[in-house]
């Protein structure tokens, strides 16, 4: 059985945009696959983190503190999924990858959120992908792949079908850690990724026929890293 490992943004699970449908129809699409794939779901927070982020640093909080409330929210996002799942999966979301690895074994679809300080939910998609040495990991976002440059701004930014580990770690450089980051994936989960040569998808998430072929690890419609 593939085992898979889903990093699946707070943009993608709750824009407010017929979320409720949305997960309803992911929450099915994961369980129908869970008889053939082995999944690790991990779940970001999104808008709503980077929000208390933005109000937090207001307030001279410290990046940690601003990490922990980033992480708060990643967790509640991850209830959200679980409950979506009905019984499908752990009932709390796993709090570090060790209790993901155990709570894994445990049910169809393992569900989480943020661990600890000073990386996204991306970095911990990577440290799980690596320790129950995952096939694939699929980075769900609200973009259908990694473009040149922000689509939503340049009308010329075109989408790269297929990239190396050493471009994605060029372009997910960054100097200091700061929280609520933006970037295709974050630095350390790049790493890790191109250290033990993870393919990574990235796929629009909220394109749930494309998501369904990359979590199969069939064509998809999107970015390939590492190619498969
Ligand atoms: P996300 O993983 O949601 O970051 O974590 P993101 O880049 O905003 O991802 P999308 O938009 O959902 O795809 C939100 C914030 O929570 C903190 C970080 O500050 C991060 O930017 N965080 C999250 C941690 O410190 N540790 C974690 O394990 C996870």
């Amino acid at each position: 059985m593939d085992i898979v490992v889903i990093s699946i943004g707070g943009s993608v699970l709750i824009p407010d945009d017929n979320d409720f449908e949305y997960l309803s129809g992911l929450a099915q699409l994961l369980i129908g696959l869970s008889s053939k794939i082995k999944l690790y779901v991990v779940v970001g927070g999104g808008r709503i983190s980077r929000y208390y982020i933005k109000l937090g640093r207001k307030f001279g909080t410290d990046e940690r503190a601003l990490d922990e409330m980033g992480v708060d929210v990643t967790r509640l996002n991850a209830r959200l999924l679980i409950s979506a799942l009905s019984g499908k999966s752990n009932d709390f979301p796993a709090t570090s990858v060790a209790e993901a690895v155990v709570l894994g074994n445990d049910r169809p679809i393992m569900v989480m959120g943020g661990t600890t300080p000073g990386h996204t939910t991306d970095g911990v998609a990577a440290s799980l992908a690596e320790f129950v040495k995952a096939d694939r990991i699929v980075n769900a976002t609200a973009v259908d792949g990694v473009y040149t440059k922000d689509p939503n701004v340049y009308d010329d930014a075109e989408k790269i079908e297929k990239m190396s580990f050493g471009e994605l770690l060029e372009c997910c450089k960054t100097s200091d850690w700061k929280a609520g980051p933006s970037n295709v994936f974050d630095a350390m989960g790049a790493e890790i990724i191109a250290k033990n040569r993870t393919p990574l998808l990235v796929v629009k998430g909220r394109d749930l026929e494309a998501l369904e072929s990359a979590l199969r690890g069939e064509p998809f419609s999107g970015t390939t890293v590492g190619g498969v």
